[in-house]
């Protein structure tokens, strides 16, 4: 398999991405001196930064890979979702934020004195939609789904992806549509007839309500996910060992890291799905779109903070890898 190439024909491939979106802000400075007000240092700050996350992660990943990602999410009608909109726009991100005057848009800021964080302080939203943000919501993605064959649904627990979304995908989208889901441990319940999913191992045990130690707990934990939830497929990410993918019919295979450095794992799951769905969109197989989502993986977690890999980066790297490890661990057990 030529790797570069692979990666190459992820290029103005199409992906539908719905989802709980979060500005990440970064307020950066110095400390010089202790409040007088309380036994905490005074952050002077010098520089802000706004970064995209969440969902919109996702899509910055499909973007910066050279994909067409159109997004569909939600966030307040306030400042801070004036932000969002502007970052997907320069990002070339297709963005339909609804826009809604009862919620905030989610916050996460970091405040950093020389480099080292200091404080992180959070706002947002999570209660369930209310009925006109979730019949908005339901127009904005039934006027598009048409003309997408992927679908990502990147649930950060939020709101956007709830049982009854879930329940309305399921009877709208058409069967050759496949939907990839990136899970919420709190709506595992609900994650029916998926084509795929992409729990973290923390998630999986969850959702398997079993401890995962070794590698038969993963297999065990992955085949009861995939019986319960009637999945066509799983990839389960393993941080620093790299990731089990699920094929019935074909077996379980690991694929190890191809990481050399890491500074900063953050949003790591978001480019393996944005990847997989890439690689999907542009005809690959689920286990080839894998192994691209594996090294695209391990090359971000060598970059700071929640960036996009780009098309440029993972081609040129890839074309010096001759072929990417993988290991048969062993067949997938008979499901049902
Ligand atoms: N410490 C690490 N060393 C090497 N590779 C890593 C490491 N952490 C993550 N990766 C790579 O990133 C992929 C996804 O990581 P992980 O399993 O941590 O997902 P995640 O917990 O959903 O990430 P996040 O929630 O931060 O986006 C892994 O399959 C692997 O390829
Ligand atoms: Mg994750």
């Amino acid at each position: 398999m030529n790797l570069a190439f692979n990666a190459s024909r992820m290029i103005g491939s199409k992906v539908l991405i719905i989802g709980d979106i979060m500005l990440d802000q970064y307020q950066k400075g110095l400390v010089e001196r202790i409040s007088p007000e309380a036994p905490v240092p005074v952050v002077k700050i010098t520089e802000q930064v706004f970064k995209i996350g969440g969902a919109g992660n996702v899509a910055q990943n499909v973007a910066t890979l050279g994909g067409c990602p159109t997004l569909v999410s939600m966030c307040g009608k306030d400042l801070y979702g004036e932000n969002l909109q502007e970052i997907c726009s320069s990002l070339g991100i297709e963005s339909h934020l609804i826009r809604s005057v009862s919620r905030e848009t989610t916050l996460k800021t970091r405040i950093m004195a020389q480099h080292q964080q200091m404080l992180r302080v959070d706002r947002e939203t999570d209660r369930p939609l209310d009925a006109k943000e979730f019949s908005t919501l339901l127009e904005t993605v039934e006027s598009r789904l048409d003309s997408f064959e992927i679908i990502i649904l990147s649930d950060y627990g939020k709101g956007v992806i709830s049982e009854e979304f879930l329940r309305w995908m399921k009877e709208k989208k058409r069967p050759d549509q496949k939907i990839i889901l990136d899970p919420k441990t709190c709506n595992f319940p609900h994650y029916d007839e998926l084509y795929c999913m992409t729990p973290n191992k923390k998630e999986a045990a969850e959702g398997a309500e079993m401890a995962i130690t070794n590698r038969e707990d993963i297999l065990k934990a992955g085949k009861k996910i995939m019986q319960e939830r009637n999945l066509q497929s799983l990839v389960i990410t393993l941080g620093a060992e790299g990731m089990a993918v699920f094929l019935p019919g074909q077996g379980v295979f690991h694929l190890p890291t191809t990481a050399k450095k890491v500074f900063d794992v953050t949003g790591a799951g978001d480019t393996v799905i944005a990847v997989i769905a890439l690689g999907l969109s542009s005809g690959l197989d689920l286990l080839s779109s894998c192994i691209l989502a594996n090294c695209a993986a391990g090359l971000v977690v060598g970059q700071v903070g929640a960036v996009g890999i780009t098309q440029e980066v993972l081609t040129e790297t890839l074309s010096s890898w001759p072929s990417a490890q993988q290991e048969k661990w062993f067949p997938l057990p008979a499901l049902g």
